[in-house]
């Protein structure tokens, strides 16, 4: 019998924020393995390093941060290895995040329907017109009334 491969591998991962107070070690050696269709849900209290070990995987710490150890494999590939170039093209096609705070998440100066369609623009090879039916689909299935509609208002104009 052919066994599974997991998809995402997370090996002792230690990443650590260098702070003028000293080193903060965020995560300090996490293993878990995320294997095809399967769900994973990390619990713990605030501050125990959920948001930390996500961005790491997605190689989206900022420069005070640093993965100090550990290996991270998604689809086979070395992903502390990825040029940033690549990292691009599979953040938005084969990873996501969904950040917390939505309100934060969106820019309040641009409707919702263009923040959606630039993502898509950028990650798919469609023009501006099928990228906006896309984005209508999109509001579609995630159960918001009148997509038509709310894709051209601004982020406070939706609920949280
Ligand atoms: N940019 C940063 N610089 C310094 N320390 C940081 C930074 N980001 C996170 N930390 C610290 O890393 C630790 C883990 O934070 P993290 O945001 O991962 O917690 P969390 O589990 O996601 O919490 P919550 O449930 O509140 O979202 C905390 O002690 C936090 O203060
Ligand atoms: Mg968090």
């Amino acid at each position: 019998m052919d066994e599974k491969k997991a998809l995402l591998q997370v090996e002792d991962l230690k990443t650590y924020f260098h702070t003028e107070d000293g080193i903060v070690k965020a995560v300090d050696g996490v293993t878990f393995d995320v294997f095809p269709g399967e769900t994973l849900g990390i619990v713990g209290e605030s501050g125990c390093g959920k948001s930390v070990t996500s961005l790491s995987i997605m190689r989206l710490l900022d420069e005070k941060g640093e993965i100090a150890g550990g290996k991270i494999t998604f689809d086979g590939e070395d992903v502390l290895a990825i040029p940033e170039s690549k990292m691009m093209k599979i953040r938005g096609n084969d990873m996501a995040m969904i950040f917390q705070e939505p309100m934060t998440a969106l820019n309040p100066v641009f409707t919702i329907g263009f923040q959606i369609m630039e993502a898509i623009l950028l990650h798919q090879d469609v023009d501006e017109k099928k990228a906006r039916e896309m984005a209508i689909d999109m509001l579609k299935k995630v159960g918001i009334p009148e997509p038509e509609k709310r894709i051209d208002e601004y982020p406070h104009e939706l609920s949280g």
